[in-house]
């Protein structure tokens, strides 16, 4: 799974990222590269269109243009990465044992669309890296990448 949210687990905001972060969107790219990514229907639409390099897979109830819908039995048998979004997340978050989130250091403060408290789920902190917003970047951010074992 990997998430970007800010300081209050806030992830979005009318079916877009709250943030323009471009030094976190590289950090996507090289995390997930050559992978599936696995995704709920709102976060297809919010795509500009497919991402070079890795297979979509969405999850819907209906009918979706242009991309392979899946359901969720069939995602919890496949390789890839859960990119989100809040309801995708939320479905997921048992059935995983690896979490890369992004921390923006920000408080987005209407956001609608929120990520879940990993406290106390058997999550450990195995790598974070703080970096200081670049020239693209609104905000400063901290990589963590979390594992636990199921
Ligand atoms: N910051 C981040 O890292 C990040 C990452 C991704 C997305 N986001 C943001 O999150 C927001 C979107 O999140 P969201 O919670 O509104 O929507 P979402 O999780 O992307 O998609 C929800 C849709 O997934 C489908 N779905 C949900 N549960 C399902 C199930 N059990 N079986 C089959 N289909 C299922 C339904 O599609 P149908 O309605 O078609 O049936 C549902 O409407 C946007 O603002 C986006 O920018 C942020």
């Amino acid at each position: 799974m990997i998430v970007a949210c800010d300081r209050n687990g806030a992830i979005g905001k009318d079916g877009d990222l709250p943030w323009r972060q471009s030094t976190d969107l590289k950090h996507f790219k090289q995390v997930t590269m050559g992978s599936n990514l696995i995704m709920g229907r709102k976060t297809w639409d919010s795509l500009p269109g497919i991402l070079p390099g890795r297979t979509h897979y969405v999850l819907s109830r209906g009918e979706v243009e242009g991309v392979e819908v899946i359901t969720f039995e069939q995602a919890l048998n496949m390789e890839g990465w859960i990119i989100g979004g809040g309801e995708i997340y939320k479905l997921f978050l048992e059935h995983v044992s690896e979490l890369h989130r992004t921390i923006i250091d920000a408080r987005v403060s209407d956001a609608d669309t929120h990520f879940p408290d990993i406290t106390g789920l058997g999550f450990t902190l195995t790598e974070e890296k703080h970096v200081v917003a670049g020239e693209k970047d609104q905000h400063d951010m901290v990589f963590q990448h979390w594992n636990r074992n199921l």
